[in-house]
């Protein structure tokens, strides 16, 4: 049987019932990908209100790696349901937040001691590296990189490069913040190729220490492993040894934010895990819940203790069903072998998306690490001009047929999938059906191109 079934024009009459009422009583600020409004969810689908059955190539912006609704998380939830729901770390400590500590120190890489603090959100979790690597370097700034997203409070705004809709009118932002060109190799900042480039965009921190910031006052450098609402872009294998070379070199500490690459989202546990770099800071957040809201810092154990007490904290954070979840969506990612699982979506992703570079010429790059992978869409494959509209375009073809996606990407021309890892052969195929038709939609064929994955 399809995945995709469809009993109404999309968005239905109950959807659109809805909307009317969230128009009226919720601000504009909050966006949706689709006009729909979810009765339920289950694995890989979702039902809305009219009887709709879509197939979620979303997953929650990246939070359902695990699927919706798996049996052992929910069993996990309800466990803990019958025993406390909030008493706040702060005031009584339980096992549950030790437990997802103890998970995450062993899943960073690095043979050294570790530890973890658990809040609320990725931007949380954000801020929280920051204020922890300026306790620990007594050192002020930090760099960070052109289309990175690191989340929509104040420090991680300042932090997120993109203006339009996210930073601009909302200044003025904390200072101290420094930004260089990322590892964006379709889009080269210098105009160069990789790999007689020789990283030129990782060197240039050097540069920066001249004739932007004093290296003596950069506190971190912090950057996505792979860009996430900047684009799905995975750096060329040594930009990140190289980077954090520099970094050692002047007593800057690394930080990767992992809060769309972790959990298992590339075929590793955390992203930074393919380059062989052992970062000093790592931030996860969205799968790690399960569905449920959680958030984590890890670091260096040294380093994540140099805060005083009290200095951390926040009433929410590592709340007891949050953790009995997250660890329950931990075991399942090790226990059925998502993470194979994710290498293998992005096989098939690549395959088909070979196909597509030469079927259609708004296909510009299909790229990509294991099951975080995308297309970016251009109005000439020559020109590279982003073809922005035909990207909205085709997210609302892919809607209207039963799938749910997202775009991504500086200039939104970027189509991102963030399927639950738990999808079926079957249906990873229909969505990618569904894709087609609409890049088929939008785009004139054209003659054979190169096709780039990964520079890893
Ligand atoms: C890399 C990265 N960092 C931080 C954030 C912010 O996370 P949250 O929306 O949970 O605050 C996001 C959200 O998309 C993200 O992708």
């Amino acid at each position: 049987m399809k995945a995709i079934q469809l009993r109404t024009e999309i968005p239905g009459p109950n959807s659109k019932a809805l909307m009317k009422r969230r128009e009226a009583e919720v601000p504009r600020g909050p966006y949706h990908a689709t006009p729909i409004f979810a009765a339920r969810s289950e694995e890989a689908i979702i039902e809305d209100v009219d009887g709709n059955r879509f197939l979620d190539f979303a997953g929650g912006i990246g939070c359902l790696n695990t699927g919706h609704r798996p049996g052992q998380i929910e069993n996990a939830i309800r466990q803990q349901l019958e025993k406390y729901l909030h008493l706040c770390f702060s005031v009584t400590p339980y096992e549950g937040y030790v437990a997802v500590a103890e998970k995450l120190n062993s899943l960073m890489p690095g043979k050294f001691a570790k530890k973890t603090l658990l809040v609320n959100s990725g931007a949380e979790a954000v801020e929280n590296a920051v204020k922890i690597a300026r306790a620990y370097t007594e050192r002020p700034a930090v760099i960070a990189f052109n289309d990175a997203f690191h989340g929509r409070t104040m420090m991680a705004l300042s932090l997120t490069s993109k203006t339009h809709p996210y930073k601009a009118g909302f200044a003025p932002f904390p200072g101290d913040v420094y930004r260089l060109p990322y590892a964006y190799c379709y889009r080269c900042s210098y105009g160069l190729t990789y790999p007689s480039c020789k990283l030129a965009c990782a060197t240039a921190l050097e540069d920066a220490f001249k004739r932007v910031v004093s290296a003596e006052s950069v506190a971190a450098v912090i950057a996505e492993p792979v860009l996430g609402e900047g684009g799905f872009v995975a750096p060329p294998k040594e930009f990140y040894s190289t980077l954090q070379e520099i970094c050692r070199k002047h007593g800057i500490l690394f930080i990767a934010d992992e809060v769309q690459s972790g959990i298992g989202r590339t075929g590793k546990f955390f992203a930074i895990e393919h380059y062989g770099v052992e970062p000093d800071i790592i931030t996860s957040a969205k799968s790690l819940g399960g569905g449920l809201p959680l958030a984590a810092v890890t670091g260096r154990a040294e380093i994540m203790d140099a805060p005083g007490i009290g200095g951390l904290g926040g009433t929410f954070g590592g709340n007891p069903l949050a953790c009995a979840a997250a660890l329950a969506a931990i075991d399942l990612i090790e226990k059925d072998g998502l993470l194979a699982r994710s290498r293998q979506l992005g096989r098939q992703f690549a395959e088909r998306g070979k196909q597509w570079e030469k079927q259609f010429q708004i296909v510009g790059e299909v790229r990509g690490l294991g099951g975080m992978c995308a297309i970016e869409l251009v109005k000439n494959p020559a020109t590279r001009q982003p073809a922005s509209e035909e990207t909205k375009k085709i997210a609302q073809y892919c809607y209207q047929h039963g799938l749910i996606t997202i775009t991504a990407g500086t200039y939104g021309n970027v189509m991102r999938i963030l399927v639950p890892l738990i999808v079926t052969d079957a249906q990873f195929a229909e969505g990618l059906d569904v894709l087609e038709a609409a890049l088929s939609s939008v785009s004139m064929p054209v003659p054979e191109k190169q096709l780039v994955t990964s520079n890893l």
